[in-house]
């Protein structure tokens, strides 16, 4: 095979026609800096138009193409083929989440799991007129965990998720610490209510695996700790 061509092997499955999965070859023309969504879209507009696969933005920012590539939970359209650095890939659905058609999973469970945190600015005081003002300080403390976009890679490669489906799941406790750590943010109380609890916090088993696909560089472990920290505080009355 000529060094520009590659083979794009494709989990397939569609539930109206299909009693199992296969995977599918496709040889696909590489050209430079082409990411495994481009590749997708080849199949689908030269070889196969019934390929089922989810996307938006293009640009690592809606969150929606997130699957499994050569092993590893990834997004797609951030995904370049060059650094896969083999001579094929492998794409799968997002695994641990149920299975729709092709690469398109279920995503309600991870989002009903989002929601139960209240993924949302809480005051209990009359709004300013304008603005609740931010100091640079505090703004800060948000850097390391406002880029969460939603796709999910981490709650799939999370093994106490695959063992407990009750269980928040990394993103939705790095979404409680997000607003934990907010300056203007007042509903640590109604938080807890879902974060401190026998499917919350206390259930990470800190195993690293979402540190690893996050394709955003949170440090989800390292959130999780935190809010740990703060919960024990509100605990003993501290804070
Ligand atoms: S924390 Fe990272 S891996 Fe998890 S949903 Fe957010 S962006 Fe995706
Ligand atoms: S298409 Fe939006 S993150 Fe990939």
């Amino acid at each position: 095979m000529p060094e520009s061509q590659f083979t794009l092997k494709v989990f397939r499955f569609d539930p109206d026609m299909d009693t199992t999965h296969r995977y599918d070859s496709f040889t696909v023309p590489l050209r430079e800096g082409m990411t495994v969504l481009e590749a997708l879209f080849y199949v689908l507009e030269e070889k196969d138009p019934s390929l089922a696969f989810r996307y938006a933005c293009r640009g690592a920012v809606c969150g929606s193409c997130a699957m499994h590539i050569n092993g590893s939970n990834r997004l797609a359209c951030q995904t370049q083929i060059v650094n896969l650095k083999a001579t094929e890939a492998q794409v799968s659905p997002l695994p641990y989440l149920p299975l729709i058609k092709d690469l398109v999973v279920e995503m309600a469970s991870f989002y009903q799991k989002m929601d139960e945190v209240q993924p949302y600015l809480i005051t209990h005081k009359t709004p300013p007129e304008k603005e609740y003002l931010q100091s640079p300080r505090e703004r800060k403390k948000l850097d390391s965990v406002t880029d969460c976009i939603w796709c999910a890679a981490c709650y799939s490669a999370c093994p106490v998720v695959w063992g407990d489906p009750e269980y928040l799941g990394p993103a939705a406790l790095v979404k409680a610490h997000r607003f934990s750590v907010d300056s203007r943010d007042q509903g640590g109380m109604e938080r807890l209510k879902a974060t401190d609890s026998e499917e919350g916090l206390w259930r990470c088993h800190t195993v690293f695996n979402c540190v690893e696909v996050c394709p955003k560089e949170i440090n989800q472990t390292e959130a999780i700790e935190g809010l740990r920290r703060r919960t024990l505080k509100r605990r003993l009355g501290w804070k």
